[in-house]
Order: structure tokens, then C-alpha cells, then sequence
């Protein structure tokens, strides 16, 4: 499938097709003794409430995922990492006086650091709420369509397995590994860089795999197919079906 067919507009395309944009002039009227110009106060009124992007509670203990995530790998992956481009985001949508707030939009059509963050954004708070609890007794299947969509598309779910690993492996570098869907359900495996999402490409993501170092080196080590292969030891299909018969909604939320 051809990758990064839509490509990122600038930020003021951005603003064009979504809420308005305070424009450099208004932001340069602010005087250092009256205050903040209205709109700009608004902005900065709403960063100073917490009103904007935060930090995703987890829906699980932090040592829930061991022996497949370790505690330490989870408290510094929510904890610093995510927390961190939660933060860089927030600061970067009040820096560039961007009024935008729904991430979708922000990974579709921003650039440069706002999308990095954006996307990470997206992407970790779609990994962490994909895990439950792991079950080390077996390998759980997804059922009802997902489980007719993978069939349909792989062949079987224990061959979707194995490409969506070998996927993974081959990702050069920092990056993310996508189980996607077009809106008329048709699956796709995507390989994204750094902080790539299929919604670039018009796909809506159902399973993302971080495969950024940070989400398994304390554990693996350099071994991310070992780290690949233990990870359906926590998925939650449930969460991960829903998101694959929700799909029509995904882009109108
Ligand atoms: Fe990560």
C-alpha cells in the first residue's frame, strides 16, 4: 500500500479547515503592562486551567502487564514519556496560537513538532488502553467481525500474527506498527516512523504497537521480536473490536 499519500499540510492550512487561528499581528498587540489582547488571554486562561490535553489515567495497575511489560517499563512509559509529550504539545498549541484542539485533526494536517507530539499523543493513548491484565496461559482471539476481517484479510489469525510481527521487526529505527482499517473494513498492516498514525493515510487505527525503543529495551533489550511475539499476551480485543465496529464514527468524534 502506498504510504504517506496525504501529505501533512502546514499549520495554516490547519487553520483554514478547522478553528480559527490567532493570527502573528494580534499576537503581537499584547502589551507587557495592560495584559494579554482577549483571545490570547482566552487561550492562556485555558493552558493555566489544565483545560487542554492531559496525561490518560491507565486502566490497569502498573505491574499488570508483567511478565510481557515490566512495572519499571510502564511507570517510565506513561509516567515520563507520555507525560512528557502530553506537556510538549500543550506548550507547543500555546506557542504557536493554535485554537485546534482534537488530535485526530492535529496528526492529520499539522507538521513539524506538532505533529510529532500530536501524534504521540494519539498514538500512546490508543497502546495503553489496548492492554489488560496478562494472561500468560494462552493467546486470546479477537471474535464476532474482527475475527471475520482478519480472516478474510490474512487468512487465518496465527498468519496475521506472523506478518504483524514480521512487520514490526523490519520497522527501521523508532517507529510504530498499525493494525488499520478503511471505512469499509479492510484491514492493512502499516509501518509508521517516528510518530506516524494511519490516519496520514486515511486509515483508522485499530491495534498500534509502539516499537520506540523506550516501550522494551529495559525489558528485551535489543530483542524486539522477542518483545513482538509475547505482546498478544495482553492485547484486549474487546477494546480493539470496539474500536473496528466503531470505525465509521472514528473520524466525526
Ligand atoms: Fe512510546
Amino acid at each position: 500500500m502506498k504510504r504517506r499519500s496525504i501529505i501533512p499540510l502546514t499549520l495554516l492550512t490547519l487553520s483554514l479547515l478547522s478553528t480559527p487561528m490567532l493570527s502573528a499581528q494580534e499576537g503581537g498587540k499584547v502589551s507587557s503592562e495592560a495584559g494579554l489582547q482577549p483571545r490570547t488571554a482566552a487561550l492562556q486562561q485555558g493552558m493555566a486551567d489544565g483545560a487542554v490535553h492531559q496525561l490518560i489515567a491507565l486502566p490497569y495497575a502498573t505491574n499488570a502487564l508483567e511478565p510481557v511489560i515490566s512495572e519499571r517499563t510502564v511507570k517510565l512509559h506513561h509516567g515520563k514519556h507520555l507525560a512528557g509529550y502530553v506537556s510538549k504539545l500543550n506548550q507547543l498549541l500555546v506557542e504557536n496560537k493554535i485554537m485546534e484542539r482534537d488530535l485526530v485533526k492535529l496528526v492529520k494536517f499539522a507538521s513539524g513538532s506538532v505533529f510529532d507530539n500530536a501524534g504521540q499523543l494519539l498514538n500512546h493513548n490508543l497502546y495503553f488502553t489496548q492492554f489488560k491484565p496478562a494472561n500468560m496461559k494462552q493467546i486470546e482471539e479477537p471474535k464476532g467481525a474482527l475475527a471475520e476481517a482478519i480472516k478474510r484479510s490474512f487468512g487465518s489469525f496465527e498468519k496475521f500474527r506472523e506478518r504483524f510481527e514480521k512487520a514490526g521487526t523490519s520497522i527501521f529505527g523508532s517507529g510504530w506498527l498499525w493494525l488499520a482499517a478503511n471505512e469499509h473494513g479492510s484491514l492493512y498492516i502499516d509501518k509508521e516512523p517516528n510518530g506516524g498514525n494511519p490516519v496520514t493515510i486515511g486509515l483508522i487505527p485499530i491495534l498500534g504497537i509502539d516499537v520506540w525503543e523506550h516501550a522494551y529495551y529495559l525489558d528485551y533489550e535489543n530483542r524486539r521480536a522477542e518483545h513482538l511475539k509475547q505482546i498478544w499476551h495482553i492485547i484486549d480485543w474487546e477494546v480493539v473490536s470496539r474500536r473496528y465496529e466503531e470505525r465509521a464514527s472514528f473520524f466525526s468524534k
